[in-house]
Formats: structure tokens, sequence, C-alpha cells
């Protein structure tokens, strides 16, 4: 293939991220027998307050055999307002972690200076500046508006993560069945961050004993542009992947799309038509993406190889 295919693969893929209260080691441990794209061992909100230092034992105690599972492995500290981030940071900062996540964030300036906390971290521990992801949440009002600076304060962001949660909290609203309320901000969001060339990633679906809800709900966030979205519950991580990995309908189709476009081409013609629907440029270039996509996320194997 020859043609541009934009940002798409140069972005990990991270489809489903799993919660994992950081205070329970039987939790954490059942996790290292599952297959999320992401752990996320929490030592914030689902960690009460007298368990906060429990929970960092516990946690970094398990953080190298979580990555040895062979998920990535990124922590979510506490926020910066709670005088304990750094503690936090100071106790999951290693070389098995892939990332920390960090909750409600403002402003573009407290990305960069958590990032300078782990620039100092980093050293101390021998990585390479940088060797830590960073995946904020953009869930205060503040931080919505500016999703962007934010997506963009640092070369460490792969991702940033919408939480449905806090963010109504903050702006003293419901949280309603249809969602209504959260459909300017996933806007904002599913933009800033492909602006940023960063993941956008859902809030978690509360309701763990309904797959067909979870699923609804994936695909929902999946047309405001996010790729991915947390799991708090271990039923939930097969129907994430499904819903944010390119089908196998789509693939074939896509294939086809190549095949056609590529045909066009060797007889002179920028466009073409396939199934009553004209194929340009644009629209090879997405067939294109979905296909690389796929090709990243080990989607395509099994399928007969046109390529
Ligand atoms: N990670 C790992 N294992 C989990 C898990 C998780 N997030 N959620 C549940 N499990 C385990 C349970 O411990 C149980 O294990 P067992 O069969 O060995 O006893 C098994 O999966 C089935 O769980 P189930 O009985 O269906 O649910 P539960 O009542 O034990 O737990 C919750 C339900 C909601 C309390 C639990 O899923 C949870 O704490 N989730 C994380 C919440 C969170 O992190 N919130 C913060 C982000 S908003
Ligand atoms: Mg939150």
């Amino acid at each position: 293939m020859s043609m541009e295919t934009g940002v798409t693969s140069a972005i990990t893929a991270i489809r489903s991220l799993l919660f994992v209260p950081g205070n329970q080691p039987g939790m954490l441990d059942k996790a290292m027998g599952l297959k999320p794209d992401a752990f996320i061992p929490d030592l914030e909100d689902s960690v009460p307050a007298d368990e906060k230092t429990n929970a960092r034992k516990v946690t970094a105690a398990r953080i190298a055999g979580l990555a040895a599972a062979g998920a990535k492995v990124i922590p979510r500290v506490n926020s910066m307002d709670t005088g304990i981030m750094e503690e936090d940071l100071a106790a999951v900062v290693g070389p098995d972690i892939y990332g920390v996540s960090v909750g409600k964030i403002y402003t573009a300036d407290d990305i960069r200076k958590i990032s300078g906390i782990l620039s100092e971290l980093e050293r101390r521990a021998g990585l390479q500046d940088g060797h830590v992801k960073l995946l904020p949440w953009i869930e205060t009002a503040m931080a919505v508006a500016h999703a962007y600076e934010v997506s963009a304060a640092s070369p460490r962001i792969v991702g940033v993560a919408f939480g449905a949660e806090d963010f109504t909290n903050d702006m003293g609203v419901e949280r309603t069945e249809d969602e209504q309320e959260t459909i300017y901000a996933r806007s904002a969001i599913g933009v800033a961050a492909r602006a940023a060339g960063v993941l956008a990633l859902d809030t978690p679906f509360f309701s763990f004993r309904d797959p067909d809800g979870l699923r609804a709900n994936a695909q929902d966030a999946k047309k405001y542009g996010f790729k991915g979205k947390f799991a708090i519950h271990p039923a939930q991580i097969d129907i994430i992947n499904e819903t944010f990995s390119p089908s196998l309908t789509e693939i074939e189709y896509a294939r086809r799309v190549v095949a056609a476009f590529e045909e066009a081409e060797r007889i002179g013609r920028g466009s073409t038509s396939l199934d009553g629907k004209v194929i340009d440029v644009p629209v090879v270039k997405r067939a294109q993406a979905l296909l690389v996509l796929a090709e990243a996320m080990g989607v395509s194997a099994g399928l007969g190889n046109s390529s």
C-alpha cells in the first residue's frame, strides 16, 4: 500500500482497561489471569481513605506480576489536590509500569507538573526520561474546556480518559439514562484527543451485569471518536475489545475497497465504485487505516490474505 494512512498507525491500540481496586489482593491476583489491554490498579476512588497506605503496598508488590501477565500496567494514583499523589507515584514508578493515570486534571500546567515529578522519579530509578507514559483524566469542566491543551501538554501522554461521574459532579448535573449531559464533553474529548494524536478512552459502564447496555454504550462512545473504554469487572473485557476492534465484515469490505481502488488506479482513474457506492481517496484512506488497525490488533489473523 502506498498511501498515507494518517495518525492511526502511530497510535498504540488500548481498547480495554481493567480497573482493579489497589487494596484488594484477591482481585489483583485474579486479574493476572485476565486479558485486557491494560490493567489499572487503582489507588484513587475505589480505595477508602483509611486504606490508601495499604493499597500502595499491596499494588506495588503486584506490579511485576501484572506486567508478566502480558498487559500494560497503568496504576491510577490519587489526584494532585489530595496531597498524596507524589507518595503514590514514588511507590509505583519502576521498569514494569507502562504509565500512570492521574484523575481530576484541570489544566496543561498540571500535566507539566506531573511530568516534572515523573522525570525526577525516573532519574532516581535509573529509567530513561519519558519512560513512564501518562493517561490523564479529563473529568472537570475546566479540563473539558482545555481538552486539547491538556491532551497535547506532554509527549508522555498516550491517551486521555473521560470520567462521566466526576464530570457530572463538577457540573452539578444529574447522570441520566440517555447520557445527554455527556454529549458535549465526549465530543470535545474525542476531537481534542485526535487532534493531539492520542487515544480517547471512555468512562466505565457501571451496570456490570448488563452486557447489552455495555455494548450499546461502548458503540456510542466509538461514534464520538473514543478508541477504548475502562472496565470495572472481568465480564466487560471481551465486549469492550470486540466493540473497539474492526469486525471481520469491516475488514473484508476494506480489503475489497483497497482492491477496487488499486484496480481503478491501474487503469488511470482516481475513483471507482463498489456495491453502488463511490470509492475515492478519503474512502480508500479510511479502508487502509482500518486494515492497519486490524493488523496491529491481530484481528485479521485467520482470514484469507488478499494483500
Ligand atoms: N478486577 C479483578 N477481579 C474482579 C474485578 C476486577 N475489577 N471485579 C470482580 N472481580 C472478581 C471477583 O473478585 C470475583 O472473583 P472470585 O470469583 O474469585 O470471587 C469474580 O471477579 C466475580 O465477581 P462478581 O462476584 O461478579 O462481582 P463482585 O461483587 O465480587 O465485585 C465490584 C463487583 C463492582 C465490587 C467489583 O467488580 C469492583 O470492585 N470493581 C472495580 C471498581 C473500581 O475499580 N472502580 C473504580 C473506577 S470507577
Ligand atoms: Mg474520577
